[in-house]
């Protein structure tokens, strides 16, 4: 059994005060039965370190460079994050890939930086509503999801995959479990065919995954955890999800 890892992906919310009362909620509901991770915005990796340090709770970023250092102002190197002690990044969330053009290239850069720094990219991969309509879900998936396999390598297998269809996200337009389930399917077959690892590794799914969907989506059998946005700002919700989870 895949143990399973459940993701805050906080986006650009919080700040000091309702950061350390949504921290301190989930810490105190320990101990969960599945990974359970924060990825936070930038400014508040050093104080998330230090609410985290006495727990098993992990934190992470939302987006890394993929260059290693220079003249690149107001881009953040995973070098940086490393010394945070940032478990996880998040790269190539749709938000990213739709509003700062990231190619799939530029995503498969960024994964790789981020394993070259000891973090564990969590790559995400999904089609937008046109394409699914457009019944190319599958290659759409397969094309993201296969810049990154062939950047990584022999590393490939280190890697968190998150499924999001575009369409779910922030949306309250939860995939079905079959439609999930599918796509997941397809994931794993697809790295298989490339790393030796693939059935041990986490593929998320995310998309408006909230306390009253989770049991259903998170019984598939290859969705290993959830990448979770809105629901993971209140610390009830997200408490409930890594509990389904766990
Ligand atoms: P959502 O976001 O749970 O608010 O739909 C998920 C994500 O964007 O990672």
């Amino acid at each position: 059994m895949r143990r399973k890892l459940v993701a805050g992906n906080w986006k650009m919310h919080g700040n000091h005060r309702s950061n350390a009362e949504l921290l301190a909620g989930i810490a105190a509901s320990r101990p969960f039965g599945c990974d359970v991770a924060v990825c936070v915005p930038y400014p508040y990796l050093a104080e998330t370190a230090v609410a985290l340090a006495a727990s098993d709770l992990r934190w992470g970023a939302q987006d890394c460079s993929a260059h290693e250092q220079g003249a690149y102002t107001g881009e953040v190197s995973a070098a940086m994050l490393a010394e945070f002690g940032c478990r996880y990044v998040i790269v190539g969330h749709s938000e990213r890939r739709q509003f700062h053009a990231e190619s799939d290239a530029l995503v498969a850069d960024k994964a790789k930086a981020a394993l070259s720094h000891g973090l564990t990219p969590i790559v995400c991969v999904g089609e937008t509503l046109a394409q699914r309509e457009a019944g190319q879900t599958e290659a759409v998936v397969k094309r993201q999801l296969s810049a990154v396999i062939h950047a990584l390598g022999h590393c490939a297998g280190e890697m968190v995959v998150a499924y999001e269809p575009v369409w779910a996200i922030g949306t309250g337009k939860v995939a079905t479990p079959e439609q999930a389930q599918a796509v997941h399917a397809l994931l794993r077959a697809q790295l298989k065919a490339a790393t030796p690892h693939a059935d041990q590794m986490q593929i998320l799914y995310g998309g408006s995954m909230k306390p009253d969907n989770a049991v259903s989506l998170l019984s598939q059998p290859d969705i290993d955890g959830g990448l979770i946005g809105g629901a993971s700002l209140k610390a009830a919700d997200f408490v409930a999800i890594c509990r389904a989870a766990g």
